[in-house]
């Protein structure tokens, strides 16, 4: 559901790299609030630096990006702590800490940034613990979890502060079918929320079911942006080669 047709993200002119060559060169990219945009593309194409750089982790070589129409490069620390608690992100290996309970770990940013007070922390705890079908593993350790479980985990983490933004990457990558399933549901539910969610991934047949919009990221350059449906009927050789990788190869 698109609220507001101003770009809640907006990526102009970026420019990314770990000081060799270039990772993506000069992308622009326009996520408008309220959607699922979904960046799609092969491993080591620069998926990850790019949601490292919407989070302000990392710095463009050239260009600038815009959170609400605020130039992330410029702002001050304090604003950019603000910034970043509107986001949330949701890692590929879920990311929890190993020595806290699951309870521990969701309230983690709340405790940290003293967003609430201990009860309603408490409250908010089981209540995203409820979201994603977890409320019985308040106490339990990440060790004690199933990967599936672990995910659902860091997506209630994400999810307690109330962001307006969520990122996630690579969210079905590593879980078997059932639980990448039970991962898209919830992103799913997500969705029928305010609230604006990018996703990284190489699973194509997930960006089909979660996208509002996808974009696909080639050789450090955006090369597609459309609806699922837009992206079915390319025939562009490099999007149907990474789409439908067995018919191209029949093909030649
Ligand atoms: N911390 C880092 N330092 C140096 N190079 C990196 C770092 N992280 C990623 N890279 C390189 O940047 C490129 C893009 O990586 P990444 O964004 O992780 O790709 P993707 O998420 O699409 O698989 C790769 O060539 C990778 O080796
Ligand atoms: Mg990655």
């Amino acid at each position: 559901m698109v609220v507001n047709s101003n770009p809640i993200i907006d990526l102009k002119g970026v420019t990314l790299h770990y000081g060799g060559d270039d990772v993506v060169r000069d992308i622009n990219l326009e996520i408008k609030e309220g959607e699922t945009k979904v960046i799609l593309g092969p491993s080591g194409v620069g998926k990850s630096t790019i949601l490292k750089a919407i989070l302000g982790l990392l710095k463009p070589k050239k260009g600038e990006i815009y959170i609400r129409e605020k130039a992330i490069s410029k702002l001050p620390e304090s604003e950019l702590v603000k910034t970043r608690l509107r986001m949330a992100i949701v890692f590929q290996q879920g990311a929890l800490f190993d020595s806290m309970t699951v309870g521990e770990n969701v309230s983690y940013r709340l405790r940290e940034h003293n967003l609430m007070d201990a009860k309603a922390t408490e409250e908010r705890v089981r209540e995203v613990l409820k979201f994603v079908g977890l409320e019985g593993a308040l106490k339990l350790r990440p060790a004690q979890l199933s990967g599936g479980m672990k995910k659902r985990v860091a997506i209630a983490r994400a999810l307690a502060p109330n962001p307006e933004i969520f990122l996630f990457d690579e969210p079905t990558v590593g879980l078997d079918p059932t639980n990448a399933f039970n991962v898209e549901q919830l992103i799913l539910k997500l969705k029928t929320r305010k609230v604006t969610i990018v996703i990284v991934t190489h699973d194509v047949g997930s960006a089909f079911r979660l996208a509002d919009s996808i974009v696909m990221l080639h050789e450090g350059k955006f090369i597609f942006e459309g609806t699922p449906e837009e992206l079915k009927g390319q025939s562009d050789k490099r999007i149907r080669a990474f789409l439908d990788p067995m018919s191209v190869a029949s093909c030649t």
